[in-house]
């Protein structure tokens, strides 16, 4: 099947997805938290951000190649890290970075994803990053940057804005738990979605086994307070330091939502600033993401990488052209696994390219340098 003909759109690989993931998980990856108003916002402020196309530029193919962190990228997109990958599809993780190692762009994972860092390190060849939800351990801490490293992991993503549980009331109604234990109520959802069943089949009950590996916590809680949280920490300024510290590799911070805190996570040894409101999934009374781009951007000189609601190639040239030097989308790229395993994610990264390659034809980009003075206002 030719997958743009039927499934144009990331919408279209949403909708599939829905049908083939079962009720409980799909409330995990498709939710937010409160009335999901941020959510909400996020595509709304989006949509605010506008170009003035212009004219009679002839034939070219516009150069979707850029460089972060010193290193040259075919796109300027990313996997986000998520967590409980492998629990949304079974195997995500493994497929999720052979995409990223094929197609030369970072894939992210997760603290609280279902597999560990040395089986997911090596298919990721050298476009490994590690996102870290800080343990309170320093011991534990040191011993899970020595393994994320020894997997092949150079860059380190430490995850701020997730200081305390948010309550993901749609989760906590879907009925997952951590670690995910399926109940009556649970399983009749996941026997009407066989592909996902037969994948569980072969990888088992997805469990966070990293964490998993520092605990002996047995037993089940609510989805909102995974085992990380007995596990990890609120960092402050003191615990980046020290993160600061023993990491040798490339640091990135992920979750900054203010032009002060950028400044200061500059000054204090960062390598990239990671603007997110984690797609509204932690709290639901901040502006939407990408509102806060470019005071961030005006305050560091840093790389600055976005997330947060990229519903499309649209969206990743306006998270450009107000600031960001790279995107990385986390739903997006599972809502692709859903719908076709690992070729509807391939299919995601597609769509992407071929949204960017038309949208700039129609504004006059020929580059990204270039967005910018093609923005109209935001409004
Ligand atoms: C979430 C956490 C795991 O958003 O980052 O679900």
């Amino acid at each position: 099947m030719n997958l743009h003909s039927r499934f144009p759109a990331i919408t279209d690989l949403r909708a599939r997805a829905r049908r083939r993931i079962p009720h409980f998980v799909w409330e995990y990856l498709d939710s937010a938290t409160g009335v999901e108003a941020t959510q909400r916002r996020n595509r709304t402020a989006l949509d605010k951000v506008l170009f003035d196309p212009s004219i009679l530029h002839g034939a070219w193919e516009p150069d979707l190649t850029t460089t972060l962190l010193g290193q040259a990228y075919p796109l300027p997109i990313g996997i986000a890290p998520v967590g409980m990958s492998g629990l949304i599809w079974p195997g995500a993780e493994q497929m999720l970075a052979r995409i990223a190692a094929q197609e030369g762009i970072p894939y992210t994972l997760s603290t609280v994803a279902t597999q560990l860092p040395e089986d997911v390190g090596p298919h990721a060849g050298d476009h490994g990053w590690f996102q870290l939800y800080p343990p309170r351990d320093p011991g534990i801490r040191d011993d899970i940057l020595k393994r994320v490293k020894s997997s092949g992991f150079n860059t380190l993503v430490l995850t701020v804005d997730v200081p305390v549980a948010s309550r993901r009331e749609r989760q906590t109604r879907g009925g997952l738990t951590n670690p995910p234990k399926l109940t009556p109520r649970l399983a009749l959802q996941a026997a009407r979605c066989p592909a996902w069943l037969n994948g569980i089949r072969k990888t088992g009950m997805p469990r966070m086994r990293l964490m998993d590996s520092y605990s002996d916590v047995k037993t089940a809680l609510p989805s909102t307070q995974h085992i990380g949280y007995l596990l990890r920490t609120s960092p402050d300024w003191d615990y980046f330091k020290s993160l600061r510290d023993v990491w040798d590799g490339l640091l990135i911070v992920k979750g900054v939502g203010r032009a002060d805190d950028a400044a200061r996570l500059t000054d204090e040894g960062a390598d990239a600033i990671w603007v997110s409101n984690h797609a509204g999934r932690q709290f639901d009374g901040g502006p939407a993401a990408i509102e806060t781009l470019p005071a961030i951007r005006a305050a560091t000189p840093l790389p600055v990488i976005f997330d947060s609601g990229i519903g499309g190639g649209l969206d990743v040239l306006r998270a450009i052209a107000v600031g960001a030097d790279f995107v990385m989308l986390g739903r997006a790229f599972h809502y692709g696994l859903g719908a076709f395993g690992a070729r509807g994610a391939a299919h995601v990264l597609d769509i992407l390219r071929q949204d960017m390659i038309s949208n700039m034809g129609q504004i006059g980009a020929k580059s990204f340098a270039a967005l910018p003075n093609c923005l109209r206002s935001i409004q």
